[in-house]
């Protein structure tokens, strides 16, 4: 067994390390990587992959557990390509990746948000206020959405649906304030973001004073979920399984609970949507 650190650099550097049956002790209740991480521009040309596939060679590595989003995903496809078999785990924040209803971190991204936001939530209500938070995801709204209906949020804004401001904050405030309400949170996506100035169009348009907090990376660290670990011991057995049976080019996924693998050709070309019904259920339920 042997570690590549910082994913891709470090396969075209060398950066590499002898693993044996102890090198994961205790670090099932850590956050992060032991194996560190990094981006590379230099992977994405030939010379870089070429560079990649020497190491593989020269260090005798028959097959990549490869843990990532999409871009590491393109990345085993092409080292699959050159003759290295490749098997993708999805490790991501953002849920974002189209095979699969879950994503190794997000359960515990979540989680840190719901905590967070139900800290934010206190003074909300010792002071009448309303709380507009900032939730990570890049260009996906799940974490959002997730964490908005989680924190009872009054409304949650996200790309994937649209939204007018006037209606589904400001009016939606006013109309629980009729109900005696007196403190808000409010969820937005960091693809939204403008988190201060919506703090203060609320403010003057509805009265109720307003904080804008941008939780930011705060989401990607700490201690897994139960969730998360069980996902994760399922999907990397399940990997290592697929490179045993000789498979490569595979992406490890997981729908309706149960642990699948997809061509990754295929699974970079298929579409996630995100669940309007989840996000209507949050809108009639949140008055
Ligand atoms: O993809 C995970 C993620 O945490 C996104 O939610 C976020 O947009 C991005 O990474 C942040 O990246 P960086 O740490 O480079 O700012």
């Amino acid at each position: 067994m042997i570690g590549i650190k910082r994913g891709y650099k470090g396969l075209m550097e060398g950066l590499t390390e002898e693993m044996g049956l102890r090198s994961v002790s205790d670090i099932i209740t850590r956050g992060g990587t032991i194996l560190f991480s990094a981006r590379s521009d230099r992977f994405k040309t030939e010379e870089g992959m070429q560079a990649a596939v020497r190491t593989c060679r020269e260090k005798g590595i028959d097959g990549l557990v490869v843990i990532g989003g999409d871009g590491s995903f393109r990345g085993a496809r092409d080292l699959s390509l050159r003759g290295i078999p490749c098997i993708a785990i999805p490790g991501t924040i953002d849920n974002d990746i189209a095979c699969c209803d879950r994503t190794i971190g997000f359960d515990t991204a979540m989680n840190t948000i719901v905590q967070m936001v139900d800290r934010i939530r206190d003074t909300t209500e010792s002071h009448d206020r309303c709380a507009v938070v900032e939730v990570m995801g890049r260009g996906a709204g799940y974490l959002v959405l997730g964490a908005g209906i989680s924190c009872g949020a009054t409304s949650i804004l996200m790309p994937e649906i649209p939204y007018d401001f006037e209606r589904d904050v400001i009016e939606r405030m006013k109309r629980t304030q009729r109900s005696e309400k007196v403190h808000f949170v409010v969820m937005v996506s960091e693809a939204i973001g403008g988190v201060e100035e919506m703090a203060k169009r609320i403010q003057k348009e509805t009265g109720v004073e307003s904080r804008a907090t941008i939780l930011g990376h705060v989401q990607r660290g700490g201690c897994p979920t139960a969730a998360d670990r069980i996902l994760a011991s399922r999907m990397g057995y399940h990997a290592v399984q697929l490179l045993i049976a000789g498979a490569s080019n595979r992406v490890v996924a997981t729908q309706n609970d149960r642990i699948m693998d997809f061509d990754i050709y295929e699974a970079l070309n298929m579409t996630k949507e995100i669940n309007t019904d989840l996000y209507k259920m949050a809108m009639e339920i949140s008055i």
